[in-house]
């Protein structure tokens, strides 16, 4: 007897406590099947009715009936607390939902601001009848300094610091003008280039210098080409570069050994007319290296000086994407950081 007025406590605490923790329909049902059900604990109490004598059956008769009644009245109450639950839940949510709200669970992947760039470059010198070259980044001295005028005691290797390998006279290459020299030595002249890529140098890091960065490098060789060839698709190139039709460059004399004469090319600043803090108040923007190409460049690749002559150019590709989309730092470009690649 005792242990039947034991059990149906049990039987009570139990069921309170499932009724209490379930959330959905499902979890309400499984508690009705295992409580209440035709196979349920009930069932299973209301059985040991049958091994009592007759007193006890008067005293647990009633009271297992009684049993039965409240904990149906249990399950049936904790049901309409559930479906009104569930409404006010559906309601809630259909408050909270913004049609304008959108959170993707991926993040969608766009080009890296420097390989847009690198293509807009491209694009506009394929649109001017140029192919694209490529060269190995991988270089040998002859490629990197002695084709292009630069001996081995020549002070401006000093500022072309770079990589060295221990096999003999192997480095990352500092400038992408080593590809004028094998498109001359492969393919010979006359030839248009256009070549983008990764340069290494041996240098201290800050807001405008990196260790590797990339340049473009272009090449014109042919049957007398002038600097008046060189300034007409340099302001072409600036212009279609910053959309903007009445950009102007100007000359300023510069020194690379493999080219002469040498030049430096300013364009006029495509932000402002009066000065800004992109041109430092100067109106004008430093934006690369070019010339005619140096007779003694041209002998290396056994071309003709004589016969043929020609232009190159070249410049840095991240300092040109940092004025054109007004980054302030270069080592933005390889940081991996998302939210600076987000913004392009
Ligand atoms: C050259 O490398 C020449 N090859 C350019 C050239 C080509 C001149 C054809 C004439 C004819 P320079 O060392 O100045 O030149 O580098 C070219 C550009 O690379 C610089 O103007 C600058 O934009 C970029 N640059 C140079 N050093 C760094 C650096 N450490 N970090 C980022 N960009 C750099």
């Amino acid at each position: 007897m005792e242990n039947l007025e034991q059990s149906i406590k049990l039987f009570q605490e139990n069921l309170k406590d499932a009724l209490d923790n379930v959330v959905t329909q499902e979890q309400l049902e499984q508690v009705r099947v295992e409580f209440l059900g035709r196979h349920g604990k009930i069932i299973v109490l209301m059985g040991q009715l049958k091994t009592l004598d007759a007193d006890e059956k008067r005293v647990f008769g009633p009271k297992l009936n009684q049993l039965k009644k409240t904990s149906e009245q249990a399950y049936k109450n904790r049901k309409i607390a559930l479906e009104e639950e569930v409404r006010k839940l559906e309601i809630l949510k259909k408050q909270q939902f913004d049609v304008t709200a959108y959170k993707p669970t991926t993040l969608e992947g766009s080009i890296h601001i420097l390989s847009k760039t690198y293509d807009e470059i491209e694009d506009i010198f394929i649109s001017m009848g140029y192919k694209v070259a490529d060269g190995p980044e991988l270089e040998t001295d002859f490629y990197n300094f002695e084709a292009l005028n630069i001996p081995k005691d020549h002070p401006s290797r000093d500022s072309q610091d770079t990589f060295w390998f221990n096999l003999p006279e192997l480095l990352l290459r500092t400038q992408t003008s080593t590809v004028q020299i094998h498109e001359m030595e492969e393919h010979g002249v006359p030839t248009a280039l256009i070549s983008t890529g990764r340069v290494y140098r041996n240098e201290a890091t800050d807001a405008s210098h990196d260790f590797i960065f990339s340049q473009y490098e272009g090449l014109f060789v042919a049957e007398n080409i002038s600097m008046g060839n060189l300034l007409a698709t340099m302001k072409t190139f600036l212009q279609r570069l910053f959309e903007k039709k009445d950009l102007d460059i100007r000359v300023r004399p510069g020194y690379f050994p493999f080219v002469e004469p040498g030049i430096e090319i300013d364009a006029s600043c495509p932000f402002c007319k009066d000065g800004c803090s992109v041109c430092k108040k100067t109106k004008w923007i430093e934006l690369l290296g070019a010339g005619l190409v140096h007779p003694n460049v041209l002998q290396y690749c056994k071309v003709d000086p004589k016969k043929y002559s020609g232009f190159a150019f070249g410049g840095g590709i991240e300092r040109l994407a940092m004025v054109k989309y007004g980054i302030n730092d270069i080592r933005y470009f390889h940081g991996a950081n998302i939210e600076f690649l987000k913004q392009f």
